[in-house]
């Protein structure tokens, strides 16, 4: 295969790009996308801030605007993020107790229900963890309590019942404190039979980070029984320090029946997040990189 659609494919895994919706006019962007890219998540529209600016009034413009490009171009949809403490809008960082958990499930039941179908993977909670493995005091669980993130995972099943549910992370790429805390989490969560489908592994890499338990840390998710998938795969640096982390990660994935696609947190260096670490597969002229060729040949 010549694509990372196509190359992907071939063992049925999808490979996606975090796209917004106002860059799909540049016409390198929406090529590159549609060339390489079978999947796609919203790096910012489907946010809390995005969808619900003023409490209960939603807007889904942005992110109708990508699922529509995903249903007319073959690809599929990553739902990225239903709950998360940070870009929430203003009304929400004063709400406590009760009311924050209203307008919690509301928020899931407006989003994930305007999407109900159409999404494959919804992050349903983002980043709840600290380090250490102990939650991060968020207002989620200051003012709800440490039951917030099963109440997120109930609201979501009962809203799409056909989307697979995720709690995505960073920092858990490899075996260390704060997997062990999801993992014990999600070990917890299927005993008692809360909804949960797979985890998230972000992925914000440098060339130099250490996955030497990159591969074990999947592994020990799939036998638990979910599903994983690389959610946010970008990894600082260039040439080949940069192509071969890639390729570690990609054999990873491929290691591991579980792990059903990968996506990266951008397509082109242009307009990565992450700006002067150029961290993506193409650059900032849209031309591959080399890491392009060894994730390619990893596929
Ligand atoms: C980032 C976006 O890329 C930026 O455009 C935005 O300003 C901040 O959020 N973890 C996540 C993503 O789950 O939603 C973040 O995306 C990057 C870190």
């Amino acid at each position: 295969a010549d694509t990372l659609r196509a190359a992907a494919a071939e063992s049925g895994r999808y490979y996606g790009a975090a796209v917004a919706p106002h860059l799909l006019g540049e016409s390198d962007y929406a090529a590159t996308l549609n060339r390489e890219f079978n999947s796609i998540v919203a790096e910012n529209v489907m946010k809390w801030d995005a969808t619900e600016p003023n409490q209960g009034q939603f807007t889904f413009q942005g992110g109708d605007q990508l699922v529509a490009h995903a249903q007319n171009n073959g690809m599929s949809v990553r739902g990225h993020t239903l709950v998360w403490h940070a870009q929430q809008p203003g009304w929400v960082q004063g709400l406590t107790g009760d009311n924050l958990r209203r307008a919690m499930l509301n928020h899931i039941d407006g989003v994930a229900g305007h999407y109900a179908g159409d999404i494959d993977s919804w992050d349903v909670v983002n980043e709840a963890f600290e380090w250490d493995g102990s939650r991060r005091q968020s207002n989620l669980q200051q003012q709800i309590g440490n039951g917030w993130i099963e109440d997120a995972f109930r609201a979501a099943d009962a809203a799409d019942p056909a989307a697979k549910l995720c709690y995505n992370d960073y920092g858990i790429d490899g075996v260390n404190p704060k997997s062990d805390a999801v993992y014990r989490m999600v070990q917890d969560f299927l005993a008692r039979g809360v909804p949960i489908d797979c985890v998230g592994v972000q992925s914000h890499l440098d060339s130099n980070s250490d996955l030497g338990t990159y591969r074990q840390n999947l592994q020990r998710f799939a036998d638990l029984g979910v599903d994983v998938q690389i959610t946010e795969l970008d990894i600082g640096g260039s040439g080949a320090a940069q192509a071969n982390a890639y390729r570690t990660v990609t054999e990873a994935c491929m290691a591991v029946s579980r792990c059903t696609g990968i996506t990266t947190w951008g397509i082109t260096d242009k307009y990565s997040w992450r700006g002067q670490d150029t961290p993506l597969l193409f650059d900032s002229n849209y031309q591959k990189k080399q890491a392009y060729g060894a994730v390619l040949e990893a596929l």
